[in-house]
């Protein structure tokens, strides 16, 4: 027998969850569908930064006590280069505006114990999901769960399913593609230790880039420019921390503190981005529609503000019947997505060393770098975009 629900949600990540979340607010039903189990999806270690409108939204929903009582602001960052730190004062720049430090599995926790406490509907390890019918005004969600054929009719898809779900191949044939596959990974670790800094750390050095963040006064989380298609059995947790020890160095006398490595992976980098998002009754948002490379803090806060749209679309429209947000949504979204992605590509170009550029192109970085830690506008151009633009 074939379930029915107004909304149908593929993907548990922040997109799906937070889209849930008002949808549910405007009195409009919805059943998520989740291909993991909730533990997977609740312990997975990604984005650590809101910005400012994300965390907005999160208390706008009832669901920032956790944040406030466990996550950290931050009122600045700094960018390092030539072995010297130079800070980013983002909320003098931004007219008070900051950024939070709460980490993507926290957020998603959250989501999720808030949904299931009010009962209602979050499908885990559902499998063979499939899409059809979004051409036409009935669309169906088939899918396999403990061993079972099920179906969902509904009005609308919202494909949330991050990078490698169904929803995006299911309209592919229909969309513009821009795929930009950048030359080095990420490789992160989370570590019980101290962090070595009051605020982020950008760093540009001549052995590749590295990023020091963190997730609470006990646990670290720090990144390393790596070739994308490395091993993480090649790199031992002392050949790690070696690497760290180098980018880092500054010429003060700073030091970076070590600690047990609890979780460590290699993230390739890309720019993807599908046009238009949408097609039919069918909406996709987040990692299913657009990748930025991580080093603007944006792939979350991207997908929050997708959802975000979709949500007071889809309200007007079944208040009144009204689908110009609807039609008009793939617009919408892709005027902040394109932004984003320029400051992303930006921020990435500025930071990393580009795969065989030669000493004229890292001589730019550091005129970039000078500039942008000695000129108030262009200090405010990376600290407007960073904290997230208000009206794009
Ligand atoms: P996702 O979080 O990917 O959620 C999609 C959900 O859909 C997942 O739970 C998935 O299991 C589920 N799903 C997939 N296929 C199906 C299916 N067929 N049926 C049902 N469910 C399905 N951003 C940063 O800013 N900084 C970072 O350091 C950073 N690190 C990252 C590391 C990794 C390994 C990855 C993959 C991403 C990282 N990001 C980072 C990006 C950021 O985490 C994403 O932009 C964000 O998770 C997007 O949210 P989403 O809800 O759109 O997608
Ligand atoms: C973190 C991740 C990022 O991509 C970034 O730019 C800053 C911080 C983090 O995981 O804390």
């Amino acid at each position: 027998m074939a379930l029915r629900t107004q909304v149908g949600i593929v993907g548990a990540g922040p997109a799906g969850l937070v889209l849930a979340h008002l949808l549910d607010q405007a009195g409009i039903e919805s059943v998520i569908l989740e291909a993991r189990a909730r533990e997977y999806v609740e312990e997975r270690v990604r984005a650590g930064v809101l910005e400012q409108g994300t965390a907005d939204l999160l208390d706008a929903m009832g669901l920032g006590e956790r944040m406030h009582s466990e996550g950290i602001v931050h009122h600045g960052i700094y960018l390092r280069f030539r072995r010297e730190s130079h800070r980013i004062p983002l909320s003098d720049l931004t007219g008070g505006r900051a950024i939070w430090i709460y980490g993507q599995q926290e957020v998603v926790k959250d989501l999720i114990e808030a949904r299931l406490a009010a009962g209602q509907q979050l499908l885990f390890e559902v499998s063979d999901v499939s899409v059809s019918g979004f051409d036409g005004d009935s669309p169906r969600i088939r899918f396999s769960r403990n061993g079972e054929s099920e179906e969902i009719e509904c009005d609308v898809i919202a494909g949330c399913d991050g990078f490698h779900g169904v929803c995006r191949p299911a309209i592919e044939s229909a969309l513009t593609v821009y795929n930009h596959e950048y030359p080095f990974g990420w490789l992160g670790i989370l570590a019980r230790v101290p962090p070595s800094t009051d605020e982020l750390v950008y760093t540009n050095h001549e052995r590749g880039f590295a990023l020091h963040s963190l997730r609470s006064p006990e646990l670290s989380r720090l990144y390393i420019q790596c070739d994308p298609h490395d091993d993480i059995a090649n790199w031992s947790d002392d050949r790690i921390w070696d690497e760290m020890h180098a980018r880092f160095a500054t010429n003060d006398g700073w030091e970076l503190n070590e600690g047990p490595v609890l979780e460590k992976g290699i993230t390739p980098m890309r720019s993807f981005i599908v046009q238009p998002m949408q097609r039919g009754r069918l909406y996709l948002a987040g990692d299913a529609a657009h990748i930025v490379p991580p080093t603007g803090a944006k792939g979350l806060n991207l997908a929050v503000h997708d959802v975000k749209l979709l949500a007071a679309a889809l309200t007007r429209w079944y208040e009144s019947g009204d689908s110009s947000l609807l039609e008009a949504y793939s617009d919408a979204c892709l005027r902040r997505v394109w932004r984003v992605q320029h400051f992303s590509w930006w921020m990435t170009s500025m930071l990393h060393r580009l795969g065989d550029a030669d000493d004229f192109e890292n001589q730019l970085q550091l005129a970039q770098l000078d500039y942008v830690t000695s000129s108030r506008a262009a200090a405010t151009t990376l600290a407007e975009n960073y904290v997230g633009l208000e009206d794009v």
